[in-house]
């Protein structure tokens, strides 16, 4: 231990007191020993530091800082330089406001395209998601403080993430779920790592020892800090035991008094403590902000850089008849609220409040482009408005081109819930099918940070998908509009022509208590193509000004190497995807997995021999019968694309195994081995998964428990709390009805799916663990002998506070 000669001076309370927050945000500081206290800020596409009242769902207001585009959005570049880049001023921003650590980046996996924080994370390919995590967090830790990769692991869904238990066999756990905080790990060094909230395989991750000891610590090395999510913890000792060194937020000292009794009586031994006091003690130790560092960051050179990043990662889509980019004189309607308003940012923890927005209006006031008008056309919020609707169609038809911003309003995309449907709003839809009766030289520009259905796309001869672009997204669109910039990004995520094709669309967001990923490896890309399936936009597509050859492709057992050729006369950025599929039919698997990729800077006409190395995932899976990664001694195909339906060029490479067994039965597994996954059986994904599929509907008969979530008390005993849960109800349903999405939503995410555990986890000891037996005996019908418990002990916390009080004062 690095730190024993200070953790031998500090008495059981005091190292104790590390293993927790001291209030919504910082950590314990120890000032006889000089052991100071952390920040930690959300995080992760701006820095949220709250200034005045906290919370953690976005609520109250922040320090201002930049608002950088979202990892969705930034994934589309495929420029890991970038993401680097864009965590150096993450970080720079992060030491002038004095944040130790930053919570961000976020690397969930995009399971499902309803997911509400998919805005926030990066792909549905764990290779491609890894590789610009571990960018963000070396450029963000350049500046000395911490990077906090988070939600380790399995967290793809909001509904019910306190309490869902992610069902999941071994392999897609480690090839999908797993990998991108492997090389987030590796590659990026990050000094923190948070736990999710939701259950894995029928234990919080938070506690479980395979992902936290066997893979995170023993298998990757990982020697930095575990963090739980806000509220997250469960079993405060069960957490210490996995390795977990900080509860966030505070619980009064209630959870470190739980450490000191069991050190006391035995039941945990103290060194195990004090291996984690060491590692907190490191943190502490390597993140502190030197009192020299600049307290403020040149906004505007900032801004910048959010301009720069947004610039590579929008996404051209569509480009028919080259109507983009928009020729000079062409006369220009902009309708759509989001032309004004733009949506640029999701909502929830990583809320950042920007120091500069800029909007399309004032860049096309200062460009070469000739504006006739603006309408907003629709309601944001999704009603229709018959006026606003026929006040954009007179606009339209007195322009040469529409320009139509469209997308998804703040409340649909949020930390804490999902989507319904991956639909525009039908009002939106309703103004194009009108503005293309009267002008169907229709540009759309879509503003949101996850997949939508895109049914009306033969009705658009354009469509730039800005995603969600940060502050300063307008000016890069506005750019990209004009032709100024070449559009370079590529998607990171597929497009499917509707939701119902989505692999995990019977199995998304589960039942009550669990949610069974029974698609396992089939995930995106690996699914459509594998069960050769027509999707609208394939991973990896995206359109440019510009055309590029690929030539002479060279494979070896080190890499591959090709020529690429700007073909067009304008220069232009090309990203190259390398995909690898075995042969062989011994084991089930993808037909092709993204293993590579970069993006080519070519000037016009130039030629760029481009390598691809190989690396130590490029051929391995994961056999659960060696409970090893090996590789399969078969033939490989090697590709080269454009997109993942794009292959440009090809070849096969032999490569050795590791002489495993097969882990499978084949018969066992037919839908698995015809890559058909979306629906597979009980019985096979039983068979795969080596146990049987736990009960996913909550027992009803019996009491509720400290796990148990407010929305379970429908069928509480106590009629008071079934009463409640009817207020809960109706006030969520008035609030949708009268058109307050976005109150409506904080309701479902705070209140409702919120296990009971968390009202004492989240209160900061106004409510404690005995007094919250007190509420769940008045929930469980026993409601006089409820309150008289819950009383007495607040009554006793008064008095025990009342004595702290007077004891500090006693010299
Ligand atoms: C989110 C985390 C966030 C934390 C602190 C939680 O609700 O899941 O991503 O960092 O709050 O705001």
């Amino acid at each position: 231990m690095k730190y024993i000669t200070l953790i031998e001076q500090m008495t059981l309370e005091e190292k104790a007191s590390l293993m927790s927050g001291k209030d919504f945000w910082t950590t314990q500081s120890i000032e006889r020993l000089g052991i100071r206290s952390l920040y930690l800020a959300d995080g992760p596409h701006g820095i949220r530091r709250q200034a005045a009242a906290a919370d953690h769902l976005g609520l109250n207001a922040s320090i201002q800082a930049t608002c950088y585009p979202t990892a969705a959005t930034v994934a589309n570049s495929w420029n890991v330089e970038l993401g680097e880049r864009i965590g150096e001023y993450l970080g720079a921003e992060a030491a002038s406001q004095q944040v130790n650590v930053l919570l961000g980046p976020g690397i969930n996996m995009k399971r499902n395209p309803l997911c509400g924080r998919n805005f926030e994370y990066f792909s549905e390919d764990p290779y491609l998601a890894g590789k610009m995590a571990a960018a963000y967090i070396r450029g963000i830790q350049s500046h000395g403080i911490s990077a906090c990769v988070k939600h380790f692991a399995v967290n793809n869904q909001e509904e019910r993430r306190m309490s869902i238990d992610t069902i999941v066999d071994e392999r897609a756990l480690r090839e999908i779920y797993l990998t991108a905080f492997e090389i987030a790990v590796q590659e990026g060094e990050p000094k923190t790592l948070m736990s999710s909230y939701n259950l894995l395989n029928g234990s919080y991750t938070n506690e479980n020892i395979h992902i936290m000891k066997d893979i995170l610590r023993d298998e990757w090395g990982y020697k930095g800090v575990l963090v739980t999510d806000w509220g997250g913890s469960n079993d405060r000792l069960a957490g210490l035991l996995a390795g977990n060194e900080l509860e966030m937020p505070t619980t009064a000292g209630e959870t470190n008094a739980e450490i000191i009794r069991a050190i006391q009586s035995g039941e945990i031994v103290e060194e195990g403590l004090d291996e984690c006091v060491d590692r907190m003690l490191e943190l502490i130790f390597t993140t502190e902000i030197t009192a020299g560092s600049p307290r403020e960051f040149a906004v505007e050179k900032h801004h910048k850089v959010a301009q720069w990043a947004a610039e590579e990662s929008v996404v051209l889509l569509k480009n028919e008849g080259n109507i983009l980019p928009l020729r000079k004189g062409v006369k220009l309607a902009v309708i759509g609220d989001f032309a004004k308003n733009p949506r640029y940012q999701g909502a929830g923890s990583s809320i950042v409040n920007p120091t500069i927005i800029n909007n399309i209006l004032d860049y096309l006031d200062q460009s070469d482009l000739t504006s006739i008008g603006y309408e907003p056309g629709f309601e944001r919020q999704g009603k229709n408005n018959k006026k606003k609707l026929n006040r954009a169609c007179a606009l339209a038809q007195k322009a040469d081109v529409v320009l139509l911003y469209m997308g998804l309003d703040e409340a649909y995309e949020t930390e804490g819930l999902d989507r319904r449907s991956i639909e525009i709003p039908g009002n939106q839809i309703n103004l194009l099918h009108a503005l293309y009766k009267v002008n169907s030289n229709i540009v759309a520009v879509l503003a949101c940070g996850s997949v939508v259905e895109i049914p009306w796309i033969h009705k658009i001869k354009g469509l730039i998908h800005g995603y969600l672009p940060g502050q300063a997204g307008a000016g890069a669109i506005g750019r990209i509009l004009t032709g100024e910039v070449n559009p370079s990004g590529k998607l990171a995520e597929t497009y499917p022509l509707c939701y119902e094709d989505t692999p995990s669309y019977h199995h998304f967001p589960g039942k009550e208590v669990s949610v069974e990923y029974r698609e396992s490896i089939y995930m995106g890309y690996r699914y459509y193509d594998t069960a050769i399936k027509n999707v609208l936009f394939p991973f990896g597509y995206g359109l440019s000004y510009t055309q590029y050859e690929y030539s002479n492709l060279e494979v070896s057992s080190k890499g591959v190497t090709f020529e690429l050729t700007n073909t067009g006369d304008i220069p232009g950025m090309e990203i190259v995807q390398l995909y690898v599929g075995c042969k062989s039919q011994e084991i089930f698997r993808a037909v092709k997995e993204l293993k590579g990729f970069a993006k080519v800077r070519l000037a016009a006409g130039e030629t760029r021999k481009v390598t691809l190395p190989f690396d130590d995932k490029t051929f391995r899976y994961f056999n659960v019968k060696t409970n090893k990664w090996e590789i399969e001694a078969a033939d490989y195909e090697i590709s080269i694309g454009a997109s993942s339906a794009d292959i440009r060029l090809a070849d096969t490479l032999f490569v050795e195994g590791t002489g495993a067994p097969p882990p499978y039965d084949k018969d066992m597994l037919p839908a698995y081995y015809s890559g058909k996954a979306n629906n597979v059986s009980s019985t096979e994904f039983e068979y795969l998964l080596g146990y049987k599929i736990p009960v996913s509907k909550w027992d009803r008969s019996q009491p509720l428990g400290y796990n148990d979530t407010i929305a379970q008390c429908q069928y509480a005993k106590g009629r008071s709390a079934r009463f409640v849960y009817h207020l809960i109800a109706f006030v969520h349903w008035f609030l949708i009805k009268t058109g307050k999405r976005s109150t409506a939503n904080l309701i479902m995410m705070s209140i409702y799916h919120m296990p009971f555990r968390g009202v004492a986890r989240m209160t900061g000891g106004i409510v404690n663990m005995p007094m919250l037996d007190g509420i769940l005996m008045m929930v469980n019908g026993h409601f006089f002998r409820g309150l008289s418990h819950v009383l007495k002990e607040k009554s006793r916390m008064v008095s025990i506070a009342q004595k702290n009080h007077i004891d500090r004062k006693i010299p």
